[in-house]
């Protein structure tokens, strides 16, 4: 390598003219560049404070790492043009999260209501493109009125592309995580219904469709906006938000705690394992033998992952299903684990972690405590079997790894949705009172003699009940022996019976065993890309 030796001298008339020039033009930008960062009149801003609350660069600010550099992107956007801002009612750029490079874009609220105008829309599409070429995760800050509605006609159409590129990304493992700050109307209502993951704050997230005036207007409803897309209702009833942040400081906290989950480089293993809290010894006692006596499954993962540490999602909504993410001896997985039967709800939360994981890279860990899906007319009205049908498609055909644990009860179609044999988990392990059928011993000899009797009495057959009685106990029997978990390994339904005290370390192992093979297979990939050499032709 060679020094460049420069021929410049700095003392040089035409140097000096040239600096002076060049100078000149920095300084224009430099206020230019102040101009930019305006967030609205005083007397907005203002308000924001006093209610506690942080302005649109104070939450990139908290979001990024203490340190990291923010090199911002198209802050002059519309300049010399007709906008709302310099800049448009966007402030976005490329920074640290957690020490991965994410691109940040926060709407300015302050700034007419975070209106989208036809720069904000055009800068809004470069952005996509940037996180797009580049495999950014995005960090939406979200807060804002929508479209601008006096240009509707020149941002309608383009304005979907927006929407568009969120599922684009998503689609090829680029995630988007929403933060919703307050009001998101229309438009601003769709960045969180596209995203991967969504944080709502209680008391200021408003995410709707259409606002109670317009409700009125189109339907004659009377609304308020908490009742109609408040946080609580988006993140316990309607399953739009995952994640409800106590405030903003909780809703940065949950951002920075999910992109550190985000599984978007390689494969990596944790370098500092820490055990979990509570002793293994501890299940034991927790978990009844008799398997009709429920228990909490986070009461299982609290004494099987690192640190006890988990990062559960969409905690409140489909409630009887537990998702989330944590660390195994260093190594990432998401937790799918029953807490009752699965409703509609549950089932669509799964088969949504599920993608998230395939999505993220993540093996999957199912812990299985099913007695199946909800019954009854209500249930099935409701569309239980396309909803169950959702997630046994999503177990189906997910990609990443999964190991299967089945802690309790396996029954029905719950064993399906929850990665039974047939769904081909990598390994199957079974706690030894666990037991597997189609249904419970009782049910289904209750179910086969409603069936018997029935017939009877249409062939006019009179049963004969000493017998019937003899029948029942001796086919109950057989399948309370068919179902044991012993019986299940004997046929090799699993992998084998183990110790509940012993699941981590088979956790741990089996995670090794995949997290290898994942390093190897991409290995095998690249010699597979890499074929030939480059030939001189
Ligand atoms: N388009 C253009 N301007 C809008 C706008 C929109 N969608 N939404 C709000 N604004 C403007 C207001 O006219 C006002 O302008 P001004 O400062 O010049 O008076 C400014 O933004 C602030 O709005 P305001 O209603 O005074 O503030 P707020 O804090 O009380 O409420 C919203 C903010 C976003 C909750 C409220 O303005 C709202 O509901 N807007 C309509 C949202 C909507 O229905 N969008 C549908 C788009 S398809």
């Amino acid at each position: 390598m060679q020094v460049i030796k420069s021929k410049i001298n700095t003392n040089s008339e035409a140097y000096k003219a040239n600096y002076a020039g060049m100078l000149k033009k920095v300084e224009e930008l430099e206020a230019l560049m102040k101009k930019s960062t305006w967030q609205g009149d005083e007397k907005l801003t203002s308000r924001v404070k006093q209610a506690g609350r942080m302005l649109a660069r104070e939450r990139i600010e908290l979001l990024l790492d203490q340190d990291s550099p923010f090199m911002e992107l198209c802050p002059l956007a519309g300049f010399g043009r007709d906008s709302f801002a310099l800049g448009g009612t966007l402030t976005a750029g490329i920074g640290l999260v957690c020490g991965k490079l994410s691109l940040i874009i926060a709407n300015i609220p302050t700034i007419k209501g975070g209106a989208v105008d036809h720069v904000t829309l055009q800068k809004g599409m470069r952005l996509n493109e940037i996180a797009l070429e580049n495999r950014l995760p995005v960090i939406y800050l979200v807060e804002s009125a929508g479209a601008n509605l006096q240009e509707q006609a020149s941002i309608f159409n383009l304005g979907g592309t927006n929407f568009r590129d969120i599922t684009r990304r998503s689609q090829k493992k680029i995630p988007t995580i929403s933060v919703v700050f307050g009001s998101s109307t229309a438009g601003g209502a769709y960045i969180p219904g596209m995203s991967d993951y969504v944080i709502m704050i209680k008391n200021q997230a408003k995410v709707f469709l259409a606002g109670p005036p317009l409700v009125k207007m189109a339907t004659g409803e009377i609304t308020d906006d908490e009742t109609l897309g408040g946080a609580e209702v988006h993140s316990k009833i309607s399953g739009v938000s995952d994640f409800f942040a106590q405030d903003e400081n909780d809703a940065i906290r949950i951002a920075r705690e999910l992109i550190n989950h985000l599984n978007t480089q390689e494969q990596e293993r944790a370098e500092k394992i820490q055990e979990p809290k509570y002793s293994a010894e501890e299940i034991l006692g927790i978990v009844s033998d008799d398997i009709k006596k429920q228990y909490d499954a986070r009461e299982v993962i609290a004494r099987i992952v690192d640190a006890s540490d988990f990062t559960e999602f969409k905690p409140d909504y489909g409630t009887t299903l537990v998702t989330g993410f944590a660390l195994i001896n260093g190594y990432q997985v998401g937790i799918i684990a029953n807490n009752g039967v699965i409703f509609p709800e549950a089932s669509n939360k799964g088969a949504h972690f599920i993608q998230l994981c395939n999505k993220n890279n993540t093996p999957l860990l199912f812990l299985q405590n099913i007695t199946g899906f909800m019954v009854g007319k209500k249930y099935e009205h409701q569309g239980i079997i396309k909803d169950g049908a959702k997630m046994i498609n999503a177990v189906s055909n997910s990609k990443v790894p999964a190991i299967t644990i089945i802690i309790g009860a396996s029954y029905g179609a719950g064993n399906y949705a929850m990665c039974g044999r047939a769904f081909q988990p990598r390994f199957l392990f079974s706690w030894p009172h666990s037991k597997i059928a189609v249904m419970g011993a009782d049910q289904l000899t209750g179910v086969m003699e409603m069936i018997q009797r029935e017939a009877a009495m249409k062939a006019g057959i009179q049963i004969n009940e000493e017998q019937a009685k003899a029948v029942k106990a001796k086919v109950a029997k057989e399948v309370e022996h068919q179902s044991s978990a012993f019986f299940a390994s004997g046929q090799l339904w699993d992998d084998g019976v183990i110790d509940p005290r012993e699941t981590r370390n088979y956790l741990g192992m089996s995670l090794a065993v995949i997290y290898d093979g994942l390093a190897k297979e991409k290995d095998y990939k690249q010699q597979m890309d890499n074929e030939f050499g480059v030939f001189r032709m």
